[in-house]
């Protein structure tokens, strides 16, 4: 599968292709454009696929950068060690980063290829299913101790080689963290509603809780690459519009704004995170109990841990520094409610100490009850 992505800004100038299979990376690809090609690797990635990355390292005569795992890597040390190293190994405007490993691989690749000489080229090799959505789109960034990704820039990749057989390796808190990214897409992009009794009524969002109720329906990777694409599809659709996040593009965020102060405080995977944030901002944005507990039952049965929450206090102290503030409330991307019917329309929307505080303390009660009666 190949998808081009069509920026309306600029046409043809900066497009850039995706090739989405398995066993990608073995394709042939024309870097003969580049000076000289640095793969940014993740340590853990590069240990599980030593042999599939050395080969094509070897093909077009790359060489090896390890980087430490996951998002221990999106620090301002690691940016200013690694920004050191290639400057010290004479890198050139038209030498080429490579990012293999997962979104916190990508993030950090990107930015560093966005900052040094000015910027130069990078591509993207995602290895995780979460990686579907960050190796998109072209933002990339690293963590600040105020929260995550504050720092950072628009970068887009010259390039996204998405290799599906990587997937294989992934453990079962990072499918269902990549997964989550999956739902956010199904939830912006399909056509649906969800009634008052609580009936999931309609296409892709019932189709994709048909195909998936399960944690082993997660390991099915020719049923995920198809689920894939459509989140590539629909984050596609969104960044065209919107590449540096004036409209649109924000309700990508859907979910985001707890889920990052979660993410943040009890160090879990993104998605994981992310999924009970959506969870909150469906409360926010007017919805009954019954049906965050329907979402509920179907994430529990899938395996999404349950969050062992801390105080309001604690993660307003962290909302209050998210990036997408311009006022003093707080804004949210909400989701369109029409007498009880979940449309997938969404808009910003700010709120106040007190709404946040009843709303979390709702969203508290629901999560405990669903996951108590487990
Ligand atoms: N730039 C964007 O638009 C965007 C969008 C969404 C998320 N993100 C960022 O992406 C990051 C989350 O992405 P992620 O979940 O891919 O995180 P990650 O890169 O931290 O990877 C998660 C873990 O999986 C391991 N891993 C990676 N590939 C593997 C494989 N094939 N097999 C086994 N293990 C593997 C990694 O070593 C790591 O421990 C966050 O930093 C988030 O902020 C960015």
């Amino acid at each position: 599968m190949k998808l081009i992505t069509n920026y309306q800004v600029d046409h043809k100038a900066k497009n850039y292709e995706i090739i989405v299979t398995e066993n990608a990376l073995e394709q042939e690809y024309d870097l003969s454009h580049y000076h000289k090609c640095f793969a940014l690797i993740d340590t853990y990635v590069y240990r599980l696929h030593k042999a599939k990355i050395d080969a094509f390292m070897k093909r077009y005569d790359i060489e090896k950068v390890l980087i430490p795992s996951g998002e221990a890597v999106k620090t301002m040390h690691h940016f200013s060690t690694m920004t050191e190293l290639l400057l010290e190994k004479n890198i050139k405007r038209n030498d080429c980063l490579i990012a293999i490993g997962g979104g916190a691989t990508g993030d950090f690749t990107g930015y560093v290829a966005a900052s040094l000489l000015r910027g130069i080229s990078f591509i993207q090799v995602p290895t995780t299913i979460l990686a579907h959505d960050a190796a998109i789109g072209g933002k990339t960034g690293i963590n600040s101790k105020h929260g995550k990704n504050l720092i950072g820039a628009f970068k887009r990749p010259d390039r996204v080689i998405y290799d599906i057989s990587f997937l294989n390796t992934l453990n079962d808190a990072e499918l269902l963290s990549g997964f989550a990214e999956i739902v956010k897409h199904v939830l912006l992009n399909g056509n649906y509603k969800v009634n008052q009794i609580s009936d999931i009524v309609n296409d892709d969002l019932s189709r994709l809780m048909q195909a998936f109720n399960k944690l082993d329906d997660l390991k099915d990777m020719n049923k995920m690459q198809t689920w894939i694409t459509y989140g590539i599809q629909t984050k596609l659709n969104v960044v065209e519009r919107d590449e540096l996040e004036s409209g649109v593009r924000k309700y990508l965020n859907f979910g985001h704004t707890l889920g990052h102060a979660l993410e943040f405080s009890h160090k879990l995977p993104h998605g994981i995170a992310v999924i009970h944030g959506m969870m909150y901002a469906l409360i926010l944005s007017g919805y009954e109990e019954n049906i965050i507990e329907k979402f509920y039952h179907w994430l529990i049965q899938l395996g999404y841990p349950e969050v062992e929450v801390k105080s309001f206090e604690h993660y307003y102290a962290l909302l209050s520094k998210d990036k997408k503030n311009e006022t003093d409330s707080i804004s949210f991307v909400v989701m369109e409610q029409r007498q009880g019917h979940l449309e997938n329309v969404f808009y910003l929307k700010s709120f106040e100490y007190g709404t946040l505080k009843k709303s979390f303390e709702r969203w508290v009660t629901v999560l405990r009850s669903c996951y108590g009666e487990k």
